[in-house]
């Protein structure tokens, strides 16, 4: 999208927090804890009580307590913030239909229970503000038929308040929030390594920007709580409140409606239309020595480890859950045996992609580089979800496309250059910060610097390898890119040198 793209340049796909929403809002949601805890322990629970402990943390300790009372609101506020723009860019990039359907659909009672953690907490200051948000509420849940008697009537005056009120709020607050920790957990069931912290500077720069937030706009309640007035003009949170003057125009009728309606659009969505999927992994026993690569890459937890069950002299196997798997391939670009110097008519790896098979890459290679003539032939390798590579228009340029760049063995870069099959291989894909399938590009960097097997072995010449990790739309970018490399091709290899181990590392 052009807003990463924007924010590509300032902060750096590392740093981009649009590629660390999740993360982000898990990092808010500790500052909220921690700031919550202290808020806590001044806080009175009483009618009267509970807003002059607020006040007194306000405005007597507004050096510690102020402060933490301001970040307290707005990491709840950033929290809201993450979490829409996480929503939205998941089912932006389509990251929400097929095997993902679950971690969509419980990112709803996330949502929800986000909204009642901060509609909770701002009962409890019990202000102007406040007691629109209990009568709000409690009106709003008044209309469904589920309450003997009206729960809006202990509202009407003083007199029928009582502190159990209180009470019942604090542990509501308390209890939601460790509810919500569940389903998140749940919530990161079927990712494997979920970013449960966002990058270090990302962490910093944002606990930073709430604290001098916290010093210069100090978080203040509003007028006292009093029953017998109605309010007329209040500061609403737009965040976690907006709903509460849409039911008052609506009704609470429609707003339920609304509401449910709205719940359920969001959760039927991964099958609006649904994924036309069958082409997950499957395991060929017969070259699987269970050596664990493949469940260790898949970012989907779609594979285990099993016993072996065919009484070859290996320990375990790996088993595809075809449930899990969202056919990115990562498996088979990590498995020892996918190699196309295999002289098996049929190349079987010990996993593969059901219909885009690796035997087929090796086709598509060996065909495409057949037609490229000259000293400067190119082998551009693309993924499904960045630029469309075989659109590019470049001369002595052929190339292949796979579903993710994590899908391609290293072992087909050294068979291009060892086989002659072009002067030079370029990698491309999704931009770093941001693989579709999480790990693709990672593990691509890795694999070809060493640091993860299978690893690209040190003989290929690393002066022929390009590589360049951009948006769908950098089209243009990729072009000249690759043209660059292209032109910059030793053009006679018995010039080469071997490359040293830093000059290797270098180019990568
Ligand atoms: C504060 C609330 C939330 C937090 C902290 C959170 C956190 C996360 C994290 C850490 C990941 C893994 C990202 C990665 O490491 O690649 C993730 C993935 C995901 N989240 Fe959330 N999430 C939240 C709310 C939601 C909501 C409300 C939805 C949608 C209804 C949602 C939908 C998704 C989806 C579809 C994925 C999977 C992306 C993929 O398959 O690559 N999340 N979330
Ligand atoms: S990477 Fe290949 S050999 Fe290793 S466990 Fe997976 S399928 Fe078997
Ligand atoms: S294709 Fe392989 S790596 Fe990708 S989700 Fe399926 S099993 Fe996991």
């Amino acid at each position: 999208m052009w807003s990463e793209d924007c924010l590509d340049r300032p902060f750096g796909p590392a740093w981009n927090p649009l590629y660390h929403l999740g993360g982000l809002g898990f990092f808010y949601y500790w500052v909220v804890a921690v700031s919550g805890i202290y808020v806590y322990i001044f806080f009175d629970t009483g009618l009267s009580e509970a807003y002059e402990s607020v006040e007194y943390l306000t405005h007597d300790q507004w050096y510690l307590g102020g402060v933490m009372r301001s970040l307290h609101r707005y990491a709840s506020d950033g929290m809201v913030v993450m979490m829409l723009l996480h929503m939205l860019r998941e089912f932006a990039l389509d990251r929400h239909r097929g095997s993902r359907w679950f971690t969509w659909v419980t990112g709803m009672p996330i949502l929800w229970l986000v909204i009642i953690c901060g509609i909770t907490g701002y009962w409890l200051v019990w202000d102007m503000l406040a007691q629109y948000v209990a009568i709000g509420t409690t009106e709003w849940l008044d209309w469904l038929p589920i309450f003997g008697e009206s729960i809006a009537r202990n509202f009407l005056s003083p007199e029928l308040l009582d502190d159990r009120f209180f009470t019942l709020m604090v542990f509501l607050h308390i209890a939601v929030p460790l509810i919500l920790l569940l389903v998140l957990w749940i919530h990161l069931q079927r990712v494997t390594n979920p970013e449960y912290f966002p990058a270090r500077g990302l962490a910093l720069g944002s606990l930073l920007m709430l604290l001098v937030l916290s010093l210069i706009w100090p978080a203040l309640s509003q007028a006292p709580a009093d029953l017998a007035r109605v309010p007329t003009e209040l500061g609403i949170d737009w965040y976690y409140l907006a709903v509460y003057p849409l039911v008052d125009e609506w009704g609470a009728g429609t707003g339920w409606l609304v509401a449910f309606l709205g719940s359920l659009l969001l959760v039927v969505l991964p099958w609006l239309p649904p994924l036309r999927g069958g082409g997950a992994a499957v395991v060929n026993l017969e070259n699987c020595n269970g050596c664990t690569r493949c469940a260790v890459d898949c970012p989907y937890a779609a594979i285990v480890m099993a016993p072996r069950s065919d009484g070859r002299p290996f320990e375990r196997e790996a088993v595809v859950n075809t449930k899990l798997c969202v056919e990115c391939g990562l498996c088979a670009g990590a498995c020892p045996t996918a190699t196309p110097f295999r002289r098996a008519k049929a190349l079987a790896p010990g996993i593969d992609l059901a219909d885009r098979p690796l035997a087929e890459v090796r086709r598509q290679v060996e065909a495409a580089s057949a037609g490229l003539t000259g000293q400067r032939r190119v082998l551009l390798f693309g993924c499904d979800r960045s630029v469309p590579v075989e659109q590019l228009p470049l001369a002595e340029v052929a190339a292949v496309r796979l579903p993710c760049i994590g899908a391609l063995p290293p072992s087909f870069i050294d068979y291009v250059l060892s086989r002659n099959l072009a002067d030079g291989v370029f990698l491309s894909g999704c931009n770093s910060g941001d693989c579709h399938n999480r790990f693709g590009v990672h593990w691509t960097q890795e694999r070809l610097a060493g640091t993860r097997d299978p690893h690209l072995r040190a003989r290929v010449s690393r002066e022929r390898i390009g590589q360049l990790w951009v948006s769908a739309r950098e089209r243009r970018r990729l072009q000249d890119a690759v043209q660059i490399f292209q032109d910059g091709l030793p053009t006679d290899p018995e010039d080469t040198p071997p490359p040293t181990r830093e000059k290797a590392e270098e180019a990568l």
